[in-house]
């Protein structure tokens, strides 16, 4: 291995390399790309935090280490000392002049890293997407995604929020009975939840405000851009809390996420693509439409000629629906009451029309859709059970979730948002499935 690092130079990380200007660091990483032009060698490296161009001159190291440069593979694990010197052209503001290295492992020529700089198809990527991940794409969109989760849990936590975890072994639906996924509890059928709502509508009245934060499954049967079967859910619920006031708290909620990212991983948006001034207008309040109001414009948009099918009234949007939507503002848009028909069980009724649920669903801009599903709930014990039996659940199972109508009930309200489908919408992608590190779908359980 060839060893030529008799300078003593600071570890340090991409990220942080321009604190360092002018000055020797070691950076522990690995070869990302390596270009050759005559004399120099531009090597690309990567250490997790960033990219940097090293830059080596043949007359300007020794030759031991120009041709151990000049021999590393990609993806090889090395140990690079160099000068850092600010380029306003480069990559990150910053290049490496290249001093010393050390080869951690070299990987053969016999046995190439499979994915080269070339491109891929998305199936040939994602069978190897314990490498993937590697890529300077990839890894920009999981640390936007890790400070998506941050962010949103930083709202909570500062907001009088406590976080209270709900099982994921449990025994009744929570989101409508086709999407379970069974498990054989010590005999008994149990399911992987679906989300963690009904337990945090406990804690929210043991606690007053809560969230819970983890992940949520659903068998979903359909291929589309939109749906994993294993996703993750952050869920509040407050105790005293009407539907004006969740629109409020999901307005203030996405706002502070949208802002965080654009502080906090700007350089990993514009590594992306990400049209940052579309983040930018991001800000509270959001427009609030009614469902009657939505399906008039849907109504109207078909007739204009801009959608295909008629929206027929009473049902969910579908996607398309949902798209061209989401796509006539430049914030998020709050639907809210949907017919009552189309939801889940729990929804409270509109007081002035119990056709309605006192429901939101906040559709993403730029054609994102649905990221945030919630409502106000039944606060009524025989509303509840009256619904319970309408949808066919097993009454067994909700006893618990009666007594907190039977004991001290209150309106209470809480939503969920995906963080995958935000995270698509953040970084505008076309497909969920690059927001996760490793994706669940229907027909995807590997790696
Ligand atoms: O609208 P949903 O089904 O609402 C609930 O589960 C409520 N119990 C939440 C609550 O009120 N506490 O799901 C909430 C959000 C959706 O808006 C979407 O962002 C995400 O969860 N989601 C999915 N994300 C990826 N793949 C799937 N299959 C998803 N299903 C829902
Ligand atoms: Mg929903």
């Amino acid at each position: 291995m060839p060893d030529s690092s008799p300078i003593s130079a600071p570890i340090t990380t991409i990220d942080s390399i321009g604190k360092h200007e002018g000055a020797s660091v070691t950076l522990r990483g690995w070869l990302y790309n390596l270009r050759e032009s005559g004399k120099l060698l531009f090597p690309i490296f990567r250490d997790g935090t960033g990219i940097i161009q090293g830059v080596a001159h043949k007359a300007g190291v020794s030759a031991e280490l120009f041709e151990a440069l000049k021999g590393l593979t990609q993806e090889s694990s090395v140990i690079v000392t160099g000068k850092v010197r600010a380029d306003k052209r480069a990559h990150g503001g910053y290049e490496l002049d290249i001093e010393a290295l050390q080869v951690v492992q070299r990987i053969s020529e016999e046995d190439p890293y499979p994915i080269t700089p070339k491109d891929h198809g998305v199936e040939f990527l994602m069978e190897r997407r314990h490498l993937w991940v590697r890529s300077n794409r990839q890894a920009a969109i999981l640390r936007i995604r890790a400070e998506i989760m941050r962010a949103a849990a930083e709202y909570f936590d500062t907001n009088g929020f406590i976080r209270t975890d709900p099982p994921i072994l449990t025994p009744a639906a929570c989101e409508g009975t086709s999407t379970l996924f069974p498990v054989d509890y010590f005999g008994e059928e149990a399911f992987l939840t679906q989300s963690g709502q009904l337990y945090i509508e406990s804690t929210a009245l043991a606690l007053g405000k809560v969230y819970s934060f983890g992940p949520t499954f659903r068998a979903e049967k359909s291929k589309t851009r939109r749906h994993l079967t294993e996703f993750w859910m952050i869920e509040p619920e407050v105790a005293y809390c009407d539907l004006d006031g969740l629109l409020e708290l999901a307005e203030n909620f996405l706002s502070h996420i949208v802002q965080c990212v654009l502080k906090n991983r700007r350089p990993e948006l514009e590594a992306i693509g990400r049209d940052v001034t579309k983040l930018e207008a991001i800000q509270a309040p959001f427009p609030r439409l009614s469902y009657d109001k939505a399906a008039e414009m849907l109504n109207q948009a078909h007739k204009d000629g801009i959608l295909e099918n008629p929206f027929e009234y009473g049902n969910d949007f579908g996607s398309p629906d949902e798209t061209w939507l989401s796509n006539q503002f430049d914030r998020p848009v709050m639907v809210h009451r949907y017919p009552a028909d189309v939801k889940a069980f729990y929804m409270q009724p509109d007081p002035e029309n119990p056709r309605y649920a006192m429901c939101v669903d906040v559709l993403a801009p730029e054609g994102y859709g649905e990221i945030i599903g919630g409502s106000q709930r039944v606060d009524s014990y025989e509303l509840l059970k009256s619904r319970i039996e309408a949808h066919n659940l097993p009454m067994d199972a909700f006893q618990w979730y009666l007594d907190l109508r039977r004991y001290g009930s209150v309106p209470h309200s809480g939503f969920g948002m995906g963080i995958e489908r935000a995270v698509a919408w953040i970084c505008g992608l076309d497909h969920v499935r690059e927001t996760i590190p490793f994706a669940r779908t229907l027909n995807r359980i590997f790696p």
